[in-house]
């Protein structure tokens, strides 16, 4: 009788910033040059902002999307996605672009929203899919309200938060890769890293770094592929 060996994989969780896109020409926030240097966060990503003048934030997302739209996957985004031949792997994003699914990953859990969705503002449940089409003002959901960027904007709740901590807690490996933990509740999600758990992250430069967490300064597609290797090895 053949014995079924039941292949128990590590759990790897991938947290992952705007530092992971930048190497693909996609600005992050708050390293010189970043967004929040050359826009207002309260102009463009809060309801307030929008609220007062929806056309510069929907502008604003979509000059941001048009990027995204040209942006190709780097090597860290595809060692990232390699990983899942050998382990389970869930990466849960900070990210809105897209370019973990564009490298192949299959489990992403996006937590800050996604700029290829736009979704009603009247309903946020109502969610569309628009690739990389522009919102214009006056293009309406089926209900008739005004279409909004599928992004969460500062004030609002946070997306699939439970189910990420869930995810992080269960890790045998978490992987931070490109981002500076300074935005919460996302960047509360290494605290539920076990102690027993290999706790790794990659960034150009920390402020601080969370407990247990060995620090590889560098780029990601310098630091990514070779850790991965290491993993797979
Ligand atoms: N390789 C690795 N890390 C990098 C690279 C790179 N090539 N370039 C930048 N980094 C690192 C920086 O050292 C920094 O730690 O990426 C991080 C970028 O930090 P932020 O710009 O703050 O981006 P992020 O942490 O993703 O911001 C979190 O803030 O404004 C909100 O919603 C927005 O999701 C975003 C959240």
């Amino acid at each position: 009788m053949p014995v079924l060996l039941y292949l128990n994989k590590e759990k790897i969780v991938i947290l992952t910033g705007a530092g992971i896109s930048a190497e693909s020409g996609l600005s992050t926030f708050r390293d010189s040059g970043g967004l929040w240097k050359s826009f207002s966060v309260y102009e463009v990503a809060t309801p307030e902002g929008w609220e007062a003048n929806p056309e510069i934030v929907l502008e604003f997302y979509n000059q941001r999307r048009r990027k995204v739209a040209l942006a190709q996957p780097n090597a860290a985004h595809l060692a990232v996605a390699k990983l899942e031949e050998a382990f389970d792997v869930t990466i849960v994003t900070q990210n809105v672009d897209n370019l973990h699914e564009k490298a192949g990953s299959t489990k992403v859990v996006h937590v800050h929203g996604e700029i290829t969705k736009a979704r009603s503002s009247a309903d946020p449940a109502l969610i569309s899919d628009i690739g990389y089409e522009d919102i214009q003002l006056g293009d309406t959901c089926d209900e008739g309200s005004q279409l909004r960027p599928h992004i969460v904007w500062f004030g609002e709740s946070v997306q699939n938060m439970e189910a990420a901590a869930k995810h992080v807690e269960e890790a045998d490996k978490v992987l931070v890769i490109g981002t500076s933990l300074s935005v919460y509740p996302a960047a509360g999600l290494v605290d539920y890293a076990q102690a027993s758990a290999e706790k790794v992250l990659v960034a150009l430069e920390m402020d601080h770094l969370p407990d247990g967490f060995r620090f590889y300064q560098g780029k990601a597609t310098e630091q990514i592929p070779k850790i991965i290797e290491k993993w797979m090895g």
